[in-house]
């Protein structure tokens, strides 16, 4: 098959329906028990941020194992905007980084990836300049605080401007320097976009409190296959001893955890024996510690692959999100769809992102019972969910709500496929070969309830409880 250079935003031939007129939804006809086994893809926040740092490299690259999605194509639309090429072949990107023609990301391509977010640190390293647009306001406590603050330790000037993050590094060789950095918080994306900027920096960087997450770990095993000098990768401290370059690699990015952990979930709630691969078993510990809890088993079928046996009856318990090893945040809709059918009342604490329990209205409109204090979700088990016409508010909660309608009784029409192209490759299908009863179609848009109670926006990160408020 031959390459595809990666040039519209509709790449993933998803139908587009003209928004005046119809609208994608999915359909799904709960109750039907699923089996078989389903392929996991490679890891969506692998795949954005190793992309990103192909920048560094002064070679081509090529990644494997990367997902058909939404926001990948998009990152793929800055880095052609920097002059990059990139080219897809199936699951496998060709990138040529050689030649960086511009330092200026486009504000109609950032606007629509956060994780564009991501380049400053490899541009700025590679190229001693980079004006990337920012639709959140860096100040004290927003979410590029911990990035900005950190290059600025390693030397780099960076101001916002109309709208416009310009990071610089002064002196003739608009090199950064090494240095010993604290982070407040174990951010993912600051601990990457340091680690990134640091492969290229004048001495050594010292990352402490660094961000654990295995896509964490997948990036920087990547810069290493590029040349970089890192050690303690997956550990809260990193050591980064700067080179002058880096050459280019052939790398496979790990399978999705959250994919994984989604698809145990589906499994779970329509009491299903399903097996996955393939995928690292310790990126799941939390994940499956709970489900454990909740009365189903998952069971290590070789070493990349698992199969889940669910329990007669989901037991009631309770999550809170936390940091890598703690449980991921990027499960937390899905597993509170399962509890709202538990047997008692649990209570749910979102501790990493302030404004993600959105999909609580919309699981309360199928006939869940969770009422929200703050950041904190209690949910009363109910005996059964009722589909119903719902909204994916940003990915996560979206595909909360293909759990819930997998299992509820009746049709659930899920609106918000925006949401979920970002970060699922092919799910209905996936779902339709284990015997879900899930179609992709348009609907007409006045047949669809409005919902001016449930914003357009996705959720937007707000100050997160560890930084002081306003
Ligand atoms: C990454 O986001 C992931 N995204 C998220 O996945 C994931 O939920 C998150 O890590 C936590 O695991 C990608 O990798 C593309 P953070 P990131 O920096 O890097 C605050 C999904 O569904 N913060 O660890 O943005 C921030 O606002 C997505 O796949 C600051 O305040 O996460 C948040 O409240 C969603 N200032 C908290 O820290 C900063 O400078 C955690 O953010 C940086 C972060």
């Amino acid at each position: 098959m031959e390459d595809k250079p990666i040039v519209t935003s509709n790449s993933v031939n998803q139908p587009t329906a003209s928004p005046e007129a119809e609208e994608a939804v999915l359909e799904i006809w709960g109750q039907q028990p699923l089996s078989g086994h389903v392929s996991i893809s490679g890891a969506k926040n692998s795949a954005l941020v190793v992309l990103a740092g192909t920048v560094l490299s002064s070679q081509p690259c090529r990644l494997r194992n990367i997902p058909n999605l939404m926001d990948i194509d998009r990152m793929a639309q800055v880095l052609s905007a920097l002059g990059i090429k990139v080219s897809r072949n199936g699951s496998t990107l060709d990138v040529d980084p050689s030649d960086i023609s511009h330092t200026r990301a486009p504000y109609d391509l950032v606007s629509r990836l956060r994780a564009s977010f991501f380049i400053i640190g490899p541009l700025l390293a590679r190229m001693g300049v980079a004006r990337i647009p920012c639709r959140v306001v860096v100040r004290s406590g927003a979410p590029v605080e911990l990035h900005v603050r950190g290059l600025q330790a390693m030397g780099a000037d960076v101001h916002i401007d109309h709208g416009t993050v310009h990071a610089s590094v002064p002196g003739p060789r608009g090199r950064l320097q090494g240095a010993k950095i604290h982070l407040d918080y174990p951010s993912v994306g600051a601990t990457e976009t340091l680690m990134m900027a640091a492969t290229l920096a004048d001495g050594e960087t010292i990352l402490e409190n660094a961000a654990q997450e295995p896509e964490v770990a997948d990036l920087a095993n990547f810069c290493r296959a590029l040349g970089a000098r890192i050690r303690g990768v997956g550990t809260k401290t990193m050591t980064i001893a700067g080179v002058p370059s880096l050459h280019g690699t052939d790398y496979g990015i790990i399978p999705d955890r959250i994919e994984a952990g989604t698809f145990l979930a589906a499994g779970v709630i329509t009491r299903s024996e399903i097996s996955l691969s393939p995928i690292i078993p310790e990126h799941l510990s939390a994940v499956v510690a709970k489900l454990q809890e909740m009365g189903s088993q998952v069971i290590a079928e070789s070493p990349n692959r698992l199969r889940l046996v669910p329990g007669h009856d989901i037991q009631a318990t309770d999550i809170q999100t936390l940091p890598h090893p703690g449980f991921p945040t990027d499960m937390q809709a899905q597993f509170m769809a399962l509890l709202t059918l538990a047997n008692g009342s649990s209570m749910i604490t979102e501790t990493v992102f302030e404004n993600r329990l959105r999909h609580v209205a919309e699981l309360n409109r199928m006939g869940a019972n969770v009422r929200l204090n703050g950041n904190c979700a209690l949910v009363q088990g109910v005996p059964m969910l009722s589909g119903a016409p719902v909204q994916g508010t940003d990915l996560r909660a979206a595909a909360a709500l293909v759990v819930a309608g997998l299992g509820a009784h009746g049709k659930t029409t899920l609106q918000g496929l925006q949401h979920l192209d970002r970060g699922y490759e092919r799910l209905e299908h996936k779902l339709i070969q284990l015997g879900a009863q899930i179609r992709r179609t348009t609907v007409n848009s006045q047949d669809l309830p409005d919902r001016p109670d449930v914003l357009e926006s996705a959720a937007a990160p707000a100050t997160p409880s560890f930084l002081p408020q306003g």
